[in-house]
């Protein structure tokens, strides 16, 4: 289990973590949400030793990062940055990282395996491509066979046969038993991917909740009604006033002709179109998607903001409607911030680098605990 207690960070006058309290159990996949420059990455480095907190606390089954005696048995880790050593092969890169925490060579070719990169083992990991690099950071992660995971945005530059692999990789790791804590801003993703949401925004926690229920609180309730009577029922409905609701019912038709109904429940419509005698094809109670909750609950943090209508300039105001929103991902600040560790990083031994811009010696590009050697 991951344990983040009033947890904050600075960067000079940027508060990157604001106060964040949460959880993340083990048997489940709990997906780490924000907009972009929320802290999710700054979180996941805290909570790997690699930054210093203002205050509060980060543990891993009640033990500071810094503190574990072999961490890449205990937490497997893959940050955004993607930097091996370049001019090392995929099979040697992961050795080091082996060899550094006492496991056995027989793990580098099931790691190797199990993430598809057999084949290319002895190329140089700087030729990889995108995704061949972010299977190279996830097999390091893996390496330890950890009881806890940590992957920033695992899913980037994967393809679809990949992010099908993660995800199913995720689940059976879940079900396992095992912790995993995961960042992403493909909303369609988490939604099939996540049991549980932490979900922040300008550092500070919005939600820790499941998936369903972090859906079930947007406020975008509609049910869909099929009829042949379509007018007939409108009438009947709109009449009803909801009680202490100041919106009452409204009902809209969508172009194929069936009816939207907000401030009713499905039930309530089934029994006022019986009264009605009015004939029911479909009655389905809509749910919002992951995305359209999400880009609700975060709308006042969103920092970030790219015009709506790149054509419009200055022009076309920002604000009101879904479409507006920010589209995660994009209008990123820097990808990487600068302190940021390399793809399948197993942090460090070294001490936390505390810095505003400069990177406190990433010397060895794969980890810290290579550094140990
Ligand atoms: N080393 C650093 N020095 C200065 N500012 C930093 C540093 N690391 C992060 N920040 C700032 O802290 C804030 C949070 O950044 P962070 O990378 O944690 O966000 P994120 O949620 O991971 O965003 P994204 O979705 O774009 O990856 C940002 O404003 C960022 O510019
Ligand atoms: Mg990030």
């Amino acid at each position: 289990m991951i344990e983040v207690h009033d947890l904050s960070k600075r960067y000079g006058a940027k508060t990157a973590v604001d106060h964040l309290t949460f959880s993340v159990q083990p048997g489940r996949i709990t997906g780490f949400l924000g907009p972009n420059g929320a802290g999710k990455s700054t979180t996941m480095r805290l909570i790997l030793g690699l930054d210093r907190p203002q205050s509060g606390t980060a543990t891993i089954d009640g033990v500071r990062y810094a503190d574990l005696r072999e961490p890449l048995r205990k937490v497997g880790a893959l940050l955004e940055a993607r930097a091996v050593h370049t001019g090392r092969s995929a099979y040697n890169h992961l050795l080091c990282l082996a060899q550094s925490q006492g496991l056995p060579r027989k793990r580098v070719d099931e790691a190797l395996a199990l993430v598809g990169l057999t084949e290319v083992a002895k190329k140089r990991a700087g030729g990889f491509s995108l995704g061949m690099g972010q299977r190279l950071g996830i097999a390091a992660a893996l390496l330890g066979d950890p009881q806890v995971l940590i992957l920033d945005e695992p899913v980037n530059g994967l393809d679809p046969e990949g992010v099908l692999w993660i995800r199913n990789l995720m689940k059976a790791l879940a079900a396992a038993g095992k912790t995993i804590f995961v960042s992403s801003h493909l909303m369609s993703e988490m939604a099939q991917t996540a049991d549980h949401l932490v979900v922040i925004g300008r550092g500070a926690l919005i939600a820790d909740e499941s998936v369903d229920a972090f859906i079930a609180r947007s406020s975008d309730h509609s049910v869909l009604v099929r009829t042949p009577q379509p007018s007939q029922l409108a009438k009947e409905l709109e009449r009803t006033p909801a009680e202490g609701e100041a919106d009452g019912v409204t009902v809209a038709t969508a172009e194929d002709g069936a009816l939207i109904v907000r401030g009713m429940t499905a039930q309530e419509i089934g029994e006022k179109a019986a009264a009605a005698r009015v004939v029911l094809h479909e009655l389905t109670p809509q749910r919002a998607s992951l995305e359209e909750a999400f880009m609700e609950m975060t709308r006042g943090s969103v920092e970030y903001h790219a015009d709506s209508d790149p054509q419009a300039g200055a022009v076309g105001g920002i604000g009101g409607g879904i479409g507006d929103a920010v589209a995660p991902g994009f209008a990123a600040p820097a990808a990487a911030p600068p302190g940021a560790v390399p793809a399948g990083a197993a942090p460090p031994t070294a001490a936390p680098s505390d810095n505003e811009a400069e990177p406190a010696e990433p010397a060895v590009p794969t980890s810290g605990s290579e550094a140990a050697e």
